[in-house]
């Protein structure tokens, strides 16, 4: 298979780690024969140091032309004034609205080496595999915001159409339907109108999937639940803000922030994949942070835009049998344990996928 896949590394640690990324997209295409071709673009403080914008034009345009994109990491203490107006995260908002990219598959598995990395009692991990599906370019994050009297007063605004919360919930059980057929929508509808309008279209959408079990949740309880229960879920679908919330939540779950990957996609095979990780800054440039939460996501690129199943699961395998051997990064090193740094990793993954029989 030919494809052309975007490259942005953003800022921090996401040059570094996403460089393994590409390795590793590169070592699948020579062990199965395909031909990735990646072009790289600039976003977030490394855009606007070159070109003033947090998302260049030639940037947008260079996605729309590929398959997938292969994101980083943007922001950092250099662009961190909260009165500037061009900041790095509008880079990623604006290419998730701009590619339409409305539901962000958060994957947390628990890998059973990595539990006692967890502050959380193994007991209680054990078992947990769930997936957040997280509305990715409505709520308040795109809603009207602003100031007024004087600047004395602030506000954001939540809105949701039926139409954004039917896609998403739709991705929501076409997965479950894949895994354990369990789908918990999570809300604040004892508040929120937003909430009873998602509930209502959660409800409705429910009802064409009667194979798959199905619940809601209010967001607080949800974030008790998480890590009171963790392995009772399956799929949780929820709007924007919630999602980003729980999500960094539920990625204690696994050890470390460093493994998780992301997956955000529209209505047809173009997706964008991202550690759920930041830039780090504190470790950037370093070679020291773990590249796996990225090399992960590569691996949702070839499932998910390439339809590269066998692909994605030597990738996931791979890096399986790294941690199992023993082999950890910084952020998972006990202390005094030695520990790989990020392009040792790298080149673990690398080397075994060149391996797969
Ligand atoms: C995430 C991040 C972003 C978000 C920031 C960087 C805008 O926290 O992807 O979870 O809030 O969506
Ligand atoms: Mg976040």
């Amino acid at each position: 298979m030919r494809a052309n896949i975007a490259v942005l590394p953003g800022d921090g640690i996401g040059p570094e780690v996403t460089a393994e990324a590409q390795r590793v997209l590169e070592a699948v295409a020579d062990r199965f024969g395909h031909e990735f071709t990646f072009r790289e673009g600039l976003v977030g403080g490394a855009a606007i140091d070159a070109t003033g914008s947090a998302l260049p034009e030639e940037t947008l345009a260079l996605c729309r032309d590929c398959v997938a994109v292969l994101f980083g990491a943007v922001g950092g203490p250099r662009w961190d004034d909260p009165t500037a107006a061009v900041r790095p995260e509008q880079g990623l908002l604006a290419i998730r609205k701009g590619l339409g990219l409305y539901a962000n598959l958060r994957p947390v598995t628990l890998n059973p080496v990595l539990a006692d990395a967890s502050t959380i009692k193994r007991e209680t991990l054990e078992g947990t595999d769930l997936l957040v599906v997280r509305e990715l370019t409505g709520g308040i994050y795109f809603g009207e915001r602003g100031r007024r009297d004087g600047g004395q007063t602030a506000y954001d605004t939540m809105v949701y159409s039926v139409e954004e919360v039917e896609r998403v919930v739709h991705t929501a059980f076409r997965l479950a339907r894949g895994r354990k057929r369990h789908v918990t929508s999570v809300d604040k509808a004892n508040v929120l109108e937003c909430s009873r309008l998602w509930r209502e279209t959660a409800t409705r959408v429910a009802k064409e999937y009667p194979d798959v079990a199905f619940d809601h949740l209010l967001v607080d309880a949800c974030a008790m639940h998480l890590i009171r229960r963790p392995a009772t879920f399956d799929v949780i679908v929820t709007e924007n803000m919630f999602g980003d919330i729980l999500t960094d939540e539920a990625s204690m779950l696994t050890g470390s922030m460093g493994m998780l990957p992301s997956a955000s996609l529209g209505a047809g095979s173009m997706g964008l994949y991202e550690p759920i990780h930041g830039s780090a800054p504190d470790i950037a440039g370093q070679g020291i942070a773990n590249p796996l939460a990225a090399i992960l996501s590569a691996a949702l690129l070839l499932r998910h835009s390439l339809a590269l199943e066998q692909e994605a699961r030597a990738v996931e395998t791979a890096v399986d049998g790294a941690l199992r051997a023993g082999y950890r990064t910084h952020d998972l090193a006990g202390q005094g344990e030695q520990a790989l740094g990020t392009r040792e990793m790298g080149e673990m993954i690398v080397r075994s996928v060149a391996e797969v029989s």
